[in-house]
């Protein structure tokens, strides 16, 4: 089957079509990237077009993106020229019975899993949503700002809606303009798009259809991730190459402000205003079984698993072992300008952020370089003066977080360099750094990240000690910490080893209200993951200090009632978390103390102790934080919740 890539240079000019061979050498001209992509969008998008039924395929594509979290599902295909929505709130499974209930055919057809900003998760209110004609639908991810001015005019001019949300109201833009449009067919449904589009004021990833045009499906983005997926006489489109790698591993990653018309045997990305569209094709190195559970009962556990490996794959290659430095290539500055770096801004969101914290200590305690970590979504704002020789660092998992890339946006918007630190290969982070590190921790599905925290926390290692080595830290010093960072995962398995114990002191305390996390210095921001952790997948209220901080204010919270979880490695000031502890006690409050192997005063003091292997003090939050991750997803199955898709969060905010 020959196969066309259509690449538009504008909207409405000649486009360039290749056959199979030119698209053979375009990819060889465009360098297939091997990339690692996986998604990250908090809802999901997937759409089918060729000569398969579609239903099935956009099933086991949605079933893909569960772990993402979200309330509702739905789908359109089109079959003999006419159009069929199936939608339901609630899980696939219930739009899967649906479906069964009422079937429908056809070899096109979008879909979509919603996590609602705009209208409560109902029937009415799942997509896909049709425009007043009822010949178009659309499936969105994201938030149109401006869609009740959007409606209002529409309503006066006689628009009815049947739903609460955004995205009803661009399904009926865009057939507004397509009723006006002079063309009936593929051209005029693109045009549609792009005008309906222009208007709107937000972030977007779409994908939509047209009875009137049954040969193609309209894509677009802005601000939420959109993939073409290429296939043999047949092509998808997706917010999340994991529901379609199982049937491509060639993929074009949209950029925003593309649009893109996907028809079976080719597609073509044009701009949503004047300018060349960039396509890169990179081939998905991971098949569909590395997101898959294994012999896990939770995606959450895998990746906790994974951790000796990932950090490993975190370090792989890094090391520049006769400058006893790393080598971070990626960051694409040299060693003058790494030397000239004055003062480092890390900024980032959730798990991330709480790396950044530890970065923070790794990077001033080693490079002896001042660094602050700001929320992104604090940052974005704020405004603060930033000089030549400031270098900022964005920290993310998916590489779409909407504050950390409004934060990353803001800071090249003023000329400074943005760099990096990111999991997922080809996302908009990744994409729109002026260089970075990648993980490499493979596809992190659980919502309470994990793995992703580790590596980051290892990639903040090596940027501490490539700056260190720049500056005053020996080669002795250097190989010392190399030694050590190298001795991690094989300490990481160890701790694991303590996994059923863990389990039995969760049973002990799963039913506590509330707790407290308490660490000093890198393992303080160890304590907010900790809290962090339990609360987003257990429901329980937890809340992380500095250990000292207790005596103003915090320690009124402590009873028998209120566990503490004191992070008490043998480190430099051992002794004084040691005396909060004893503090904690005297109020009867029930401590589980994180300890050194062979601490064994601490066991006198604590009602559970759960030991970590010894390291120097800078990497302890690598080992402190591993026994918090199990404690946590332990109470949260002994609770009996949905430890990979926790209440009301998603995997990624795409959201601001
Ligand atoms: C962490 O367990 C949460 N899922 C959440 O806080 C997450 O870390 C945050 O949304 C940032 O996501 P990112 O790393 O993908 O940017
Ligand atoms: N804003 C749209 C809605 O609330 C889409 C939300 C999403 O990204 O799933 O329906």
């Amino acid at each position: 089957m020959r196969q066309k890539v259509v690449i538009g240079i504008s909207p409405g000019k000649p486009t360039f079509f290749c056959s199979a061979p030119c698209f053979l050498q375009l990819k060889f001209l465009l360098l297939p990237v091997i990339k690692n992509p996986y998604d990250s969008p908090m809802c999901g998008i997937v759409a089918y077009i060729g000569k398969r039924p579609a239903v099935p395929l956009l099933v086991e594509g949605l079933r893909r993106l569960e772990y993402r979290g979200y309330d509702s599902a739905g789908l359109s295909t089109l079959g003999n020229g006419r159009l069929h929505t199936r939608k339901r709130v609630g899980r696939v499974d219930a739009l899967a019975t649906l479906i069964r209930e009422q079937p429908i055919d056809g070899s096109i057809g979008i879909s979509h899993t919603r996590w609602a900003t705009h209208g409560a998760p109902s029937d009415a209110n799942s997509h896909p949503h049709a425009d007043a004609s009822g010949k178009i639908t659309v499936v969105h991810n994201g938030v149109i700002e401006n869609y009740q001015a959007l409606k209002d005019a529409l309503v006066k001019e006689g628009h009815s809606f049947a739903s609460d949300t955004d995205t009803e109201v661009l399904a009926h833009l865009i057939g507004k303009h397509y009723a006006e449009g002079k063309l009936k067919d593929e051209r005029g449904l693109l045009d549609a798009a792009r005008a309906a589009l222009r208007q709107v004021v937000g972030t977007y990833g779409i994908a939509a259809l047209s009875s009137d045009c049954p040969g193609v499906i309209v894509g677009a983005r802005r601000g939420s991730p959109l993939v073409v997926g290429i296939g043999q006489g047949e092509h998808f489109l997706s917010s999340d190459v994991n529901a379609i790698v199982a049937h491509t591993r060639d993929v074009v990653y949209l950029n925003d402000y593309d649009l893109v018309a996907v028809r079976a045997d080719d597609f073509r990305v044009e701009r949503l205003d004047e300018g060349e569209a960039r396509v890169e094709i990179s081939k998905v190195a991971h098949d569909a079984g590395a997101a898959e559970k294994g012999d896990f009962p939770h995606y959450m556990l895998k990746e906790i698993f994974e951790q000796p490996q990932t950090i490993q794959n975190a370090m792989r290659g890094r090391f520049n072992r006769n400058e006893s430095s790393a080598a971070l290539g990626g960051l694409n500055l040299t060693s003058t300008e790494l030397r000239n770096v004055d003062r480092i801004i890390m900024t980032a969101c959730g798990t991330s952020w709480h790396a950044a914290l530890v970065g923070e200590y790794l990077i001033e305690e080693i490079a002896r370089v001042p660094c602050e970590v700001e929320y992104a979504s604090e940052f974005r704002y704020r405004n603060p003066p930033i000089d030549k020789n400031t270098l900022l660092f964005a920290i993310t998992q998916s590489g779409e977080t909407a504050d950390t890339l409004a934060a990353l946006r803001e800071a090249k918007r003023k000329g400074h360099k943005a760099l990096g630190i990111c999991n997922v290969v080809g996302s908009t982070i990744a994409r729109e750094s002026d260089g970075g590190v990648y993980l490499h921790a493979g596809p992190e599905v659980g919502v309470a990240s994990t793995k992703a925290f580790t590596a980051q926390v290892t990639v903040l290692a090596l940027i501490a000690l490539l700056l260190g080595r720049l500056r005053h830290l020996s080669a002795m010093q250097g190989s010392r910490f190399i030694q050590e960072l190298e001795s991690i995962p094989d300490k990481i398995t160890r701790i694991l080893k303590q996994h059923d114990a863990i389990r039995e002191i969760a049973a002990k305390y799963k039913d506590a209200r509330d707790f407290l996390f308490l660490g000093r210095q890198c393992n303080y921001p160890v304590a907010l993951e900790g809290a962090l952790k339990l609360k987003e997948i257990s429901y329980i209220h937890a809340e992380g200090y500095p250990a000292a901080e207790m005596k103003h204010g915090p320690i009124a919270l402590v009873d028998e009632k209120t566990p503490s979880v004191f992070i008490c490695p043998q480190d430099a000031i051992y002794e004084k978390t040691m005396s909060n502890l004893e503090e904690v006690r005297a109020r009867k409050g029930r401590v589980i103390a994180i300890a050194t192997e062979g601490d064994t005063a601490i066991s006198r003091k604590a009602d559970d102790v759960i030991h970590v292997p010894k390291t120097i003090d800078a990497l302890y939050p690598l080992l402190t934080n591993i026994p918090l991750q199990l404690l946590a997803y332990h109470i949260a199955v002994q609770l009996g919740r949905d430890v990979d898709k926790p209440r009301n969060l998603a995997k990624s905010v795409t959201v601001e």
